[in-house]
């Protein structure tokens, strides 16, 4: 165990990629907002497992974050994390103040691909440009071989993927498997927003994808029955449903009718006042 270096400045994180690169290091870039759960430290073991220099950033960015949503309460837990991260030897924590990120006059946004368009494009109108300008100014500071993301924001994955494409940006972009606590709720730094009895409705959302997975195996491939389904299961324990969705997993347009090619099955609800997404491939 050894604590990683902590930088804020995006000159001096450029230049530490510049020197492991020069030594012929792997590197690995795991960007985060904090309040670090073992679902952000797979993220950090997949880069172990690929590369020699590990980066992890923390960073709450407030342009990803509509008006009224939680940006001012949004756990930060500094300290912590980068004891979890001293644990697995990451390398350096880039984490750069909102005046490094955005300084005065800050104008120039990405414009984010179609895929962002529904589903949480359409719940949080300014989240996926927010999230898209961040991740490529990132990729500037770190401008490392690998960078890890977490299928638990299943949409988020492929936002950045077709950002990387349509940008000719270098660097690879690798989705990891989504961490569930024991009884199958998705980590999330959210899920501390949770009071007790909260926290056991919230279960609904990866029992509703385990049942529809099931029908799924079981031969079902009837969307709309498919949809309603979930929708019925999630009624009685969700106080709010934004969308329980089964879509293609490449493109995230509906089926016409029947699924008929890779599919996902995803969820955005919400319990007592906190928002929770969850998603499960299908097949
Ligand atoms: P954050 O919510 O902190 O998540 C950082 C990374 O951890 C994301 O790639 C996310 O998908 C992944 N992650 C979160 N919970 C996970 C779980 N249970 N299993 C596996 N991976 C999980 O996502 C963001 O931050 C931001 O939008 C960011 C990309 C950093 C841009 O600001």
């Amino acid at each position: 165990m050894s604590s990683p270096k902590i930088i804020s400045s995006i000159a001096e994180v450029q230049q530490a990629v510049r020197t492991a690169h020069a030594s012929g290091k792997r590197i690995g870039f795991v960007p985060t907002m904090g309040a670090l759960h073992e679902g952000h430290l797979s993220l950090v073991d997949a880069s172990k497992a690929q590369c020699d220099f590990h980066i992890v950033s923390i960073f709450v960015n407030p342009t990803q974050f509509g008006e009224g949503e939680d940006l001012d309460r949004y756990p930060r837990t500094f300290d912590a994390d980068v004891a979890g991260l001293a644990d697995r030897d990451v390398d350096i924590v880039f984490a750069p103040t909102t005046e490094q990120m955005y300084p005065a006059g800050f104008s120039t946004f990405v414009e984010p691909p179609k895929v962002a368009s529904s589903l949480e494009g359409e719940h949080r109108p300014v989240h996926f440009r927010g999230v898209a300008t961040v991740v490529l100014k990132l990729f500037h500071a770190v401008p490392a071989d690998i960078a890890f993301f977490g299928e638990k924001d299943f949409q988020q994955c492929l936002v950045i993927q077709h950002m990387v494409r349509d940008l000719n940006m270098s660097i690879a972009v690798q989705p990891c498997p989504i961490v569930r606590e024991t009884d199958g709720l998705a980590m999330s730094s959210r899920n501390r927003y949770l009071s007790p009895a909260d926290r056991v409705r919230a279960l609904a959302l990866s029992q509703t994808l385990d049942f529809v997975a099931g029908e799924f195996s079981s031969g079902n491939r009837n969307v709309s029955e498919l949809e309603t389904l979930m929708r019925t299961r999630l009624f009685d324990d969700v106080d709010s449903l934004d969308y329980a969705v089964v879509v293609n997993a490449e493109t995230l347009e509906p089926f016409t009718d029947k699924i008929n090619s890779a599919a996902v099955a995803l969820i955005a609800a919400s319990v007592g006042n906190t928002r929770l997404i969850d998603n499960r491939r299908l097949g």
